[in-house]
């Protein structure tokens, strides 16, 4: 249903280039687009008496945003902010309360779960901060799991071996027999990478993915992830470290359940100046 260019994974491994800007693409149409969207999440029930009374959190308070094809975005704000809930309803585990969300033609506020579980599988690859794979599973199995999930339940050779291909890519392609407790926490991270991949997805999506991680381990992770974004691969993630962020190319800062600041990150900035040094970070309306 959407029109996608495969990613050839033998140029994954492209030496990044300072300064690639398709960030912000004039006349160019989004790939995602949440207009006015709001969450709100209502706690207890009514009738339980004035102490255990309905409280209504408004986690998302009418955003409306852009990602086009090949962006890398950092999301920041303060605990509470609405990033994770913000990515969640990106990646459609969850629905808006409210407002639209267009992923290419298709209106996704609307889909059935049914719907909107294939979109995640087919679209959408997920890392997320404690690793989430399976502990009874392999690194192959663990990589192929979003497969799982649709078609025949068959894997095919020519899958196999993008498998094998994924697995050598983020480095673990003699380690695939191994359980997720035999590897380190950047190895596992490496593992979600790779099954990140492997539907070849639209989007892939990170949620503190460098959090459970140490500093040359998170570098490790985020060199990698640079590596599929100039690959051509669209990344938004969630961070809370300023110099994780300063890897994107798209800046957004939250608060409140709102956007409060939409730009180039600092590296782009000084990159389109022509200067090596950071550059101011500017508000972008
Ligand atoms: N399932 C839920 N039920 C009720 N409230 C929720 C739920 N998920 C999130 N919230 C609330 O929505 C608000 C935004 O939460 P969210 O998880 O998006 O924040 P965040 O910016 O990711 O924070 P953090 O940096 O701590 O991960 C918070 O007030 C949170 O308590
Ligand atoms: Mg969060």
């Amino acid at each position: 249903m959407i029109e996608q260019a495969k990613t050839d994974l033998t140029n994954v491994v492209v030496p990044p280039e300072l300064y690639r800007s398709r960030a912000f693409v004039e006349g160019k149409r989004p790939i995602v687009s949440l207009t006015d969207v709001r969450k709100t999440y209502i706690m207890g029930k009514k009738g339980q008496g004035p102490e255990s009374g309905a409280v209504i959190v408004h986690a998302l308070r009418g955003v409306s945003v852009d990602f086009y094809q090949g962006e890398y975005v950092a999301i920041m704000g303060a605990s509470g902010s609405g990033k994770s809930t913000m990515l969640n309803l990106l990646g459609c585990l969850d629905r808006p309360s409210s407002g639209q969300y267009f992923m290419g033609e298709n209106d996704v506020a609307n889909m059935s779960d049914d719907e909107l579980s294939d979109v995640r599988s087919r679209y959408i690859g997920f890392i997320f901060q404690s690793y989430n794979l399976i502990q009874q599973y392999t690194v192959l199995e663990n990589i192929q799991l979003p497969l799982t999930y649709q078609g025949s339940g068959e894997i095919s050779d020519a899958q196999n071996k993008f498998t094998e291909q994924l697995a050598t890519m983020v480095g673990l392609g003699d380690r695939l027999d191994h359980r997720p407790m035999q590897l380190s926490g950047g190895q596992q991270q490496r593992v979600a990478i790779a099954r990140s991949m492997i539907n070849d997805p639209y989007i892939i999506l990170a949620d503190e993915a460098t959090g459970n991680l140490d500093t040359a381990t998170s570098h490790e992770i985020m060199t990698m992830l640079g590596n599929l974004n100039e690959a051509g691969k669209t990344i938004i993630m969630v961070t809370h470290e300023d110099d994780i962020a300063g890897n994107a190319k798209r800046i957004i800062r939250m608060r409140d359940g709102n956007i409060v600041e939409d730009g180039p990150s600092q590296r782009m900035i000084a990159a389109a100046a022509g200067l090596g040094a950071r550059g101011p970070l500017v508000n972008v309306p």
